[in-house]
């Protein structure tokens, strides 16, 4: 884990006036929400909340496209929460250096660029996160996955990355100002949540069926154990007072999970076996408002 990042400025609001409207995320993400931040935007509470919380970022989809004050944004993978700090303390930095790669995006310097990222897999610098901005863009189907030395080892995927340029890194920067951002289990922030705070959990999906090669379509490791405890802790926070919005796969033990909940279906286009192919799958948005 990197060192905790705590934000001094407990009770900072984003200044809106300069923040822009909504920004597409700077990485490809397994499991993103880019394709639908309308509908979950269209399903925030329509109360005024105090801070946000969103302990499973990934590559932050929904808090891109909104403007929120007081966030809180953290995950467990210390080389995304990386990257999201060296774009809030040095988007120019992480801008030169991506171009620089981009230059020479090729197949071999993809696995020259992977070995130099493995060799400093404990390093969290600036060239750090951006080389795995590189990778991820990069990478087959923008997968993030590591072996049990713990090296990335993702296959080269794409001859023309989508690389975010200098304009969206520093739109990206100015969205950071004043978040905190933390590297942890999703636990870990919500002793922090108040009443009329806004949760939004977006966990790693469970699989389709036991023998599905992605595990639904994410590879992170969430078995139903921790799916069940996430519950629990929604309905703590639920009973808190909190405003809870959480993103699912539909499953029976989902819907089970959440039957006194508000449950809306809506349909995505996702990655569901090894091929590079995308299907449309119903996943849920769930809320307790
Ligand atoms: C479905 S993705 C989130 C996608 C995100 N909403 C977006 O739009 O890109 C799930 C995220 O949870 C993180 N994660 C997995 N297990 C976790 C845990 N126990 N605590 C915190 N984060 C975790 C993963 O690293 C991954 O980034």
């Amino acid at each position: 884990m990197i060192k905790t990042e705590i934000n001094k400025l407990r009770s900072f609001r984003q200044n809106t006036d300069s923040v822009p409207e909504s920004v597409k995320p700077f990485i490809r993400w397994a499991g993103g929400k880019q394709n639908l931040v309308s509908k979950l935007s269209e399903n925030l509470p329509k109360e005024k909340f105090c801070s946000y919380f969103e302990p499973f970022v990934g590559a932050g989809s929904l808090f891109f496209h909104n403007n929120f004050i007081n966030s809180k944004l953290s995950d467990i993978n210390p080389h995304l929460i990386n990257s999201y700090i060296s774009i809030r303390e040095s988007a120019e930095e992480v801008s030169d250096r991506l171009a620089f790669y981009k230059e020479r995006v090729s197949e071999e310097y993809y696995y020259k660029l992977r070995d130099v990222f493995n060799k400093r897999k404990n390093h969290f610098t600036i060239d750090q996160a951006a080389i795995f901005i590189f990778l991820v863009h990069t990478s087959f189907n923008g997968i993030y996955r590591v072996n049990k030395k713990g090296e990335y080892n993702v296959p080269f995927g794409k001859a023309k990355p989508a690389i975010p340029d200098s304009s969206h890194l520093l739109k990206i920067q100015s969205k950071l100002k004043g978040a905190i951002i933390t590297n942890g289990m999703y636990e870990d922030i919500l002793t922090n949540v108040k009443r009329n705070d806004f949760v939004y959990f977006d966990p790693p999906y469970p699989p389709l069926n036991e023998t599905s090669f992605f595990q639904h379509y994410s590879i992170d490791k969430f078995p139903n154990k921790q799916q069940i405890e996430l519950s629990e802790y929604a309905r703590e926070l639920s009973n808190l007072g909190s405003f809870v919005m959480i993103s699912n796969a539909e499953t029976p033990m989902i819907i089970k999970l959440y039957k006194d909940w508000n449950i809306k279906r809506v349909s995505a286009y996702r990655y569901v076996n090894c091929k590079a192919e995308r299907k449309a799958v119903n996943e849920l948005i769930i809320t307790n408002y």
